[in-house]
């Protein structure tokens, strides 16, 4: 190894060495550890939403989860958190208008968002329409499942009022019908381990002024 002026000698490589055991040295393996945790730290963003029609800003670890800042850091516990995997429905609440699985979505996705858990929808001396069909046709048992599920019938029957189509829709064309079949299908996708299908489709079909069997 030469001694030039642009190529990188023997003794500055040296030279440097000795100053980066030096300075570890004074650091200490305390000191290392810390350096190296900070420079390993997740990045965090603060995200701002309007949740149940209050404006907030959350700062976040920005892998949290919708469900997570509802849940752990907004105290929204109405939400619950079932299988974490987009598989229950029982984190199910209504963003913009449209119901999704709150723990298979980024809380820094839903910056500016309007978002609507159970807690948003009534309170208990003024329940929404949905949560009182529910009480009224013993749509729950445990109720584990059940503020996914009102949730998801709340945005439900919104969603065949605004003629998008499901797999039962006969007529894509035509749109879909306000029909027990088509509110059934809709909520495949929220589970209820107490089985309370029967009851909670009683109860969208009260709410929708559907007449028929619902069971
Ligand atoms: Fe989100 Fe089960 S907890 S779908
Ligand atoms: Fe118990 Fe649905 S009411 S899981």
């Amino acid at each position: 190894m030469t001694e030039g002026c642009g190529a990188i000698s023997r003794r500055d490589v040296l030279k440097t060495s000795a100053a980066g055991a030096a300075l570890a040295g004074s650091i200490g393996p305390g000191g290392v550890a810390l350096a190296r945790a900070e420079a390993s730290a997740p990045p965090r963003a603060a995200v701002r939403m309007k949740v149940n029609g209050r404006q907030v800003s959350v700062d976040l670890d920005t892998r949290t989860t919708l469900l997570d800042a509802l849940r752990e850091h907004l105290k929204l516990t109405g939400t619950k958190k079932g299988c974490d995997h987009g598989q229950c429905g029982a984190c199910t609440v209504i963003v913009d208008g449209r119901r999704i699985n709150s723990c298979l979505t980024l809380a820094v996705m839903h910056e500016g968002d309007e978002v609507t858990t159970i807690e948003g929808l009534g309170t208990p001396e003024k329940l929404h329409p949905m949560q009182a069909a529910f009480v009224e046709h013993d749509g729950y048992q445990c109720g584990y499942c059940t503020p996914g599920q009102i949730c998801s019938a709340v945005a439900v029957l919104e969603e065949i009022r605004a003629g998008i189509p499901s797999h039962v829709t006969g007529d894509i064309a035509e749109g879909p019908a306000m029909t027990v079949t088509e509110m059934r299908e809709r909520m495949s996708g929220n589970i209820c381990r107490c089985g309370a299908y029967s009851n909670i489709a009683e109860a969208m079909a009260q709410v929708a002024g559907v007449k028929g069997d619902a069971a």
